[in-house]
């Protein structure tokens, strides 16, 4: 067998930061570039390769930067283009490249594209956006909802037509059929490239291709071709990370995205393992008792699907998820060994890593009491959806502090200090009051934390070709609280067992994985022998690495 060739990002794990939350250097309550630039010693300790930046650009921040005014502007409360070329040349100094959040699904209304389309039907830039007459009662052109909830069509009185817009109303809809908006959106993108950046993460990819007219807003006919031509237009030829967001994702149509010869993109996020977690009506608002068993057969059929071409993303949690501690893990009692746990259960499988700002330190997801303390766009539009139905509010609080974006969104915990050190004002968003407890100071000090079993299997990543190209092999599938699973080459093997109960468990380890070997990291004792039977610890777990015929 060919040593298969290395891609840098196979080898790297992605951090991601969400600009507004992460460090604050001036005092007005919003993190921003300086305040990133100021903890880039921080995350070269923990040994990443790439930050992924949420959007960072000119916005009215109706939803928090996801909706752009204009591409290549900073906005001003994250700083100026000469901050974030210091960040450039400041993380790259520590071997660290940054990936910009493509968001060209759509626009803000503040755009000056919409600003002028809206003006009249002949406008300049009309058709870069998505407009239809009324229905012949004078309402929406079709019944579309919005992914925050009502619906996905407004009225523009001015012209007397609707337009398209899958999130707020004001992130209108981009048209993509228009050759014109698309070689506009390919330039943006090599001007950002000129300036270093590593690559992209891009927004809603899967949606930029629709036919509204025949129900399609997503995955629709032209989207891969939209895509090759991008790369053709941009990335195509150089060494850049594109990660495509799609939670339309199958793992077969995750070859088209990342199959070798598809000039596509490196890989896509999916979300099939979140929403194996969530309720099959009411989705996230109305979430399911933890199913192991569905978690596992999701992860590992995408290990299968993607294990000779084709890449996948690995992750837990993103700035839209609640914190993987709490969702996965237990946040009370066993949270440093449920967090340590899931970090080992997830960055031996293959693909690329991606954690989220606090992930590292075990973060958790924060108790609301009342609405007046949540600030995202989607869970105020549905708390007004449930208000209107009659639900109760005690259950939809219930369900946001589950589920509900601001989870991942409260400050980044510095210290055990004011405001958890994240800035001297008074944050945009509470602070989760456990900061006096989980901080990274704290982390830093502690060679046992969280942080430090991170930072290991981050360093591993980058020293073991097994863990990077092994075939994945999947154990104890039908186990409620235990995965198993081992990464193989001729040479070498991982062996990985890891507990999501609270629960002392006593496994039969199948024949495959037992024998003698070294201790890679774990959350207990080492283990470097695996015989017949194993008893976990609650929340256990470890990896063992074997070396074939070193015995
Ligand atoms: C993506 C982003 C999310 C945003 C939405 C609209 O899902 O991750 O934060 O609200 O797209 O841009
Ligand atoms: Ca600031």
């Amino acid at each position: 067998m060919t040593e298969p060739s290395t891609r840098w990002w196979q080898t790297a794990t992605v951090y991601q930061i969400y600009p507004r939350s992460f460090a604050d250097s001036n005092g007005d309550g919003i993190g921003d570039i300086p305040g990133i630039i100021s903890k880039l010693d921080y995350l070269a300790r923990l040994g990443i390769g790439v930050i992924w930046l949420s959007p960072v650009f000119a916005s009215p921040m109706d939803d928090n930067g996801y909706d752009i005014s204009d591409y290549q502007a900073i906005a001003p409360e994250f700083g100026t283009l000469a901050d974030f070329d210091r960040l450039i040349a400041e993380a790259r100094a520590r071997g660290i490249g940054i990936l910009l959040d493509l968001v060209v699904n759509h626009t803000s209304d503040e755009h000056r594209w919409f600003v002028d389309a809206r003006v009249s039907r002949a406008s300049r830039y009309r058709d870069y956006y998505v407009w239809r007459d009324p229905a012949a009662d004078g309402g929406p052109p079709t019944d579309l909802q919005s992914t925050f909830g009502g619906p996905a069509w407004t009225l523009d009185p001015a012209t007397g037509q609707y337009y398209l817009h899958q999130f707020s109303r004001r992130q209108p809809d981009l048209n993509w059929e228009n050759p014109e908006l698309r070689a506009a959106i390919y330039q943006m993108m090599n001007w950002w490239l000129d300036r270093g950046i590593a690559g992209f993460r891009m927004d809603v990819i899967n949606l930029i291709a629709k036919d509204v007219d025949r129900g399609i807003t997503a995955d629709g006919p032209k989207l891969h071709d939209y895509i090759q031509e991008m790369s053709r237009a941009s990335f195509g030829n150089s060494e850049a990370l594109t990660v495509g967001e799609s939670w339309t994702a199958t793992p077969e149509g995750a070859l088209l995205y990342s199959g070798r010869d598809r000039h596509e993109l490196s890989m896509v996020f999916q979300f099939e393992h979140v929403m194996a977690q969530w309720h099959e009506t009411w989705g996230k608002w109305q979430p399911k008792p933890f199913d192991l068993v569905r978690l596992k057969s999701v992860l590992s059929r995408w290990q299968y699907a993607l294990a000779d071409d084709g890449w996948n993303s690995l992750f837990w949690g993103n700035h839209d998820l609640p914190r993987a501690v709490s969702k996965y893990g237990d946040d009370g009692r066993y949270r440093v060994q449920s967090a340590k746990m899931l970090a080992i259960a997830l960055h031996f499988l293959k693909g690329t890593p991606y954690v989220y700002q606090g992930e590292e330190l075990g973060m958790t997801n924060v108790p609301f009491t009342a609405m007046s303390q949540f600030r995202d766009i989607e869970t105020l539009n549905m708390h007004r959806l449930h208000r209107d139905a009659g639900l109760p509010e005690a259950d939809f609080i219930a369900g946001a502090n589950a589920n509900g974006r601001d989870n991942a969104r409260t400050p980044m915990q510095w210290t055990a200090g004011p405001e958890a050190g994240f800035t001297t004002g008074t944050p945009w968003i509470e602070v989760n009051p456990n900061h006096v407890a989980i901080n990274a100071e704290a982390a830093l000090a502690d060679e046992n934390s969280v942080f430090a079993t991170y930072r290991k299997l981050i360093a591993l990543r980058r020293q073991l070709p097994v863990m990077v190209h092994g075939r994945y092999e999947a154990h104890l599938e039908d186990h409620q609280q235990v995965m198993a699973y081992s990464r193989v080459l001729p040479d070498a093997r991982i062996n990985v067992i890891a507990n999501f109960s609270a629960n002392t468990v006593t496994v039969t380890i199948p024949p495959a994985m037992r024998g003698a070997g070294t201790a890679l990291v774990g959350n207990g004792a080492p283990v470097t022998t695996l015989g017949e039977e194993l008893q976990l610890a609650p929340y256990q777990a470890f990896a063992v690495l074997v070396v074939m015929g070193a015995d």
